[in-house]
């Protein structure tokens, strides 16, 4: 099926274009269809979780090299599921950075081929923009401005988001970031990789209130976190019960039990922090977005708070919490829609980078010649 209108350039008439998105900045190849009418149209994803686990963590070249393998195959089952074709794309974004360089390059090189060969734009964009921007995909969407706490596995950030693209940091981890400190904590625990839901689904079964672990940052009076000392103190915690457990051989629920109290105490900061953006900025609204806007108990705490000012609370639908091509595909789509994107279409060599350390303000504010692109078809 072809659908009618579909732009061929970020300036020729976005309100009808298909964006592909594509995401390769970690351990998931994301791939999705996005239509800037008809809204998300396919979405396809493949965990490299098996094929990390047996070291811990991700490494980073066969990440790489796994990424080649599926880019294309979930390309074009994407289309299929949305019962298109390539020449139906007017658009594709992908993630430029932050991430592993060459998980980042993969998809950046098949975006920028397969735009090349349609005589399409690409456009790059920044990972955690695509985050912020996820709660987008839920209905209702939140409205703009709002304040976003972003908790992934390499940031724990708020900010003030008072439009696309107009970002604002209000506070940042000055050391972990939470899902880091998931993570390690739930590797602690005997847990393995991927630790953050492991520990969560671990936690489920046990006593939050057992043990009192430090809440870092609580009264820093700013927005900033820090989690590697509670990360250290969860370490000491679990050397010195397992010892008493060994001289006193009946604690079955230990872990959990600690697992529980770890949650609770980056819940605990996680929400206190993000209360005090929203009186800080005077606003409402707040977004959760990253992979640890996953946890469930994160998610009880921040709705219970949100509703005690009466404000509103958005979250991503639980698929797009964690990495995907959905988000970035939306980012690329609402971002290429903007005026003074428009405007940057031509490219003038095919050269191209990934940003492997990139700051999202940065981002926010250096977007001229963010998309690249051939005018028409003359390709
Ligand atoms: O956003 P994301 O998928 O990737 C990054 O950009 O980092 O976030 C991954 C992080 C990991 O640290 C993972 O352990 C954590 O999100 N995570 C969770 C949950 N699901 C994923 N942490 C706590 N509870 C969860 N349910
Ligand atoms: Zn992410």
């Amino acid at each position: 099926m072809s659908i009618p209108g579909a732009c061929k350039t970020p300036g020729g008439g976005l309100s009808e274009c298909l964006t592909l998105g594509i995401e390769t900045s970690c351990d998931e190849t994301g791939i999705a269809l996005y239509h800037s009418r008809r809204g998300l149209l396919a979405h396809k994803l493949y965990s490299q979780v098996a094929l990390h686990a047996e070291y811990g963590g991700v490494v980073p070249e066969l990440a790489s090299r796994d990424h080649i393998q599926r880019v294309l195959p979930l390309i074009m089952a994407s289309l299929r599921e949305a019962s298109c074709d390539l020449h139906d794309i007017g658009l594709i974004a992908y993630t430029e950075g932050p991430g592993l360089a060459g998980a980042l390059l993969v998809g950046a090189s098949v975006a920028r081929g397969l735009a090349y060969a349609l005589g399409i734009a690409a456009i790059g964009v920044h990972h955690l923009e695509g985050h912020l921007l996820s709660p987008l995909l839920s209905s209702p969407a939140p409205r703009f401005p709002f304040v976003a706490l972003l908790v992934s596995g390499g940031h724990s950030q708020l900010m003030k988001v008072a439009e696309i693209g107009d970002y604002t940091l209000l506070g940042d981890t000055v050391d972990d970031a939470a899902g880091e400190a998931f993570d390690k904590t739930a590797q602690l625990l005997g847990l393995g990789y991927p630790g953050g839901p492991a520990l969560a689904r671990l936690a489920e079964s046990g006593n939050a209130q057992r043990f009192k672990l430090p809440r870092p940052m609580l009264n820093s009076n700013d927005l900033n976190f820090s989690f590697s000392g509670l990360k250290t103190a969860a370490a000491t915690l679990v050397r010195n019960e397992r010892n008493r457990n060994e001289r006193n051989n009946d604690d079955a629920s230990l872990l959990a039990d600690i697992a529980a109290s770890f949650e609770v105490a980056i819940a605990e900061v996680l929400v206190a922090k993000s209360m005090a953006a929203l009186e800080q900025t005077g606003l409402k609204r707040l977004v959760v977005a990253g992979g640890v806007g996953a946890n469930q108990r994160l998610r009880t705490s921040l709705s219970a708070a949100v509703e005690r000012i009466a404000g509103e609370v958005y979250y991503p639908p639980l698929e797009f919490c964690t990495d995907n091509g959905a988000m970035i595909a939306l980012a690329g789509s609402l971002r290429a829609s903007q005026p003074r994107e428009a405007g940057a279409s031509a490219i003038e060599n095919l050269s191209f980078a990934v940003k492997p350390r990139w700051d999202l303000q940065e981002n926010a504010g250096d977007r001229q010649g963010a998309v690249a692109g051939f005018q028409g078809t003359g390709v």
